[in-house]
């Protein structure tokens, strides 16, 4: 039995668990592939670092793709994170047809049309499990067990640092600023956590889930991303009062096109999501996804979505498969046709509104009044709370509302002209039928 010889690009958190993982599991693989899996080289920054796990006398450690790619690698599994040199490798390896498995979610977001035509035209696989939600098997359970289906709406939490924080905020009551030290300190969350709390992180797993969902190409760009920052402890305690979860909800849904046919909206935002929904159960660093259609029903997901041992796992079952099979459907382009993107008020949903006021009599009448000269209808209004003096000596009060459905720009235009010191407007999830 010829042994599979397996280069890694990348050998830091992801590369070295898999690298571990081939070798402890080495009996697992090959009963699932009849074939011994041996890892022949290794791509790194820095050659001369001691790496425990790799011995450089007997696998090749290089910084080269070229003396990479003259080990004659059957296959390559990429964890060295990107966009270039990443992508011009990926399309070397590919071009050569070597099929390769990634972790790569920006790179693949931003950058898998190409890769997936240049997979195609060298008749090898792409696959790309790994990139989304860590072990989670949400590429293959949409590409392939649902694959004959029709998704209506694809819910997630893909982001497990800012999932960790907003369930401390929930769980202590601390602040964002302290959630997020925490999450730095538990190494949750990077020393730059932009990509993280702004949104950016989960809208490129979105494109990509979204993309094979809808058969569709999805740029990351067309997705409307919202972060946590402005997400306060009070917002987090008024969900709580309201029967809900504050969650970075990632969501693409397929929608009645006015003049006929379907659009996808897509956003990643902060919404309040009712307690007995599923995901409102979602807490610490877990990812999870629901997804809705037909005939299925709803299906939810949900497992670590980060981690070296755990990522590996997602890349090691691609490894896995790409050995048992042709290029086929399955790793072809998944983008089959062409939805456009709806604009952002295509779609009426309820919303939550908390915002700082002159605490004087009038004030709620005068915000009502400006909500319905826009058609927005206040649905509960909260509570009306003085929170003291605003150092001017005029005193303030929190005034937390929430709306019947209304289009956001709707909501938008009306609350532009009230006057507020601060406020937060977050769109509010329907608790799905099969769980109310
Ligand atoms: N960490 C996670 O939990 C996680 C979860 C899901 C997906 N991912 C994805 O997995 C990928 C890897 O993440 P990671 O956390 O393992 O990153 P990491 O710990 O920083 O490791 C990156 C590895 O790639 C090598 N590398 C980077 N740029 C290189 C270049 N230009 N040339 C040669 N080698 C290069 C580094 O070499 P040196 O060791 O010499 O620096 C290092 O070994 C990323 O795409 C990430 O988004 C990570």
């Amino acid at each position: 039995m010829d042994s599979i010889r397996v280069a890694l690009l990348g050998h830091g958190t992801v590369g070295s668990s898999l690298h571990q993982l081939l070798v402890e599991h080495r009996e697992h693989v090959r009963a699932a592939t009849q074939r011994d899996v041996e890892v022949t080289a290794v791509l790194v920054r820095d050659v001369d670092r001691a790496r425990p796990g790799l011995d450089p006398t007997t696998t090749l450690v290089t910084d080269s793709l070229e003396e990479l790619l003259a080990s004659k690698p059957d296959v390559v599994c990429e964890a060295m994170g990107g966009i270039e040199p990443t992508r011009e490798y990926l399309l070397a390896l590919l071009d050569r047809g070597i099929p390769v498995v990634t972790a790569n979610k920006q790179l693949v977001a931003r950058h898998g049309t190409e890769l997936f035509a240049r997979a195609a035209a060298a008749r090898t696989q792409l696959r790309f499990e790994a990139s989304v939600c860590g072990a989670v098997p949400i590429v293959r359970m949409l590409r392939e067990s649902l694959a004959a289906t029709r998704i209506e709406c694809l819910l997630g939490i893909l982001n497990g640092t800012t999932n960790y924080m907003l369930s401390a905020m929930a769980a202590n009551g601390t602040s964002y600023a302290d959630a997020l030290a925490t999450a730095q300190d538990l190494g949750y969350a990077e020393p730059d956590p932009t990509e993280d709390v702004e949104g950016i992180d989960a809208a490129a797993k979105l494109s990509i889930l979204a993309g094979i969902a809808f058969g569709t190409t999805v740029d990351v760009d067309d997705v409307r991303t919202t972060g946590i920052s402005g997400v306060t402890a009070d917002d987090v305690a008024h969900a709580h009062v309201l029967g809900a979860r504050i969650k970075l909800v990632a969501r693409a849904e397929r929608l009645l096109a006015p003049g006929g046919g379907h659009t996808i909206a897509l956003d990643v935002t902060p919404m309040l999501v009712p307690e007995r929904h599923p995901l409102a159960a979602i807490s610490g660093a877990t990812n999870a996804v629901l997804v809705d259609g037909a005939p299925f029903g709803q299906l939810v997901v949900q497992g670590a979505g980060a981690g070296g041992p755990e990522t590996a796992s997602a890349l090691a079952g691609d490894l896995v498969s790409v050995l048992g099979s042709e290029p086929s459907f399955l790793t072809s382009d998944p983008h089959v046709a062409h939805l456009a993107v709806a604009p952002r008020d295509a779609r009426s949903e309820r919303h939550y509104v908390r915002m700082r006021v002159a605490d004087r009599p009038g004030v709620l009448a005068a915000v009502a009044g400006a909500l319905a000269a826009h058609g927005v209808s206040i649905e509960r209004v909260i509570q009306q709370r003085a929170e003291g003096a605003d150092g001017t000596g005029a005193s303030e009060a929190s005034l937390v509302l929430t709306t019947h459905p209304c289009a956001p720009g709707d909501l938008e235009t009306a609350l532009a002209t009230v006057e507020s010191a601060d406020r937060t407007v977050l769109p509010m999830l329907d608790a799905p039928e099969a769980a109310s």
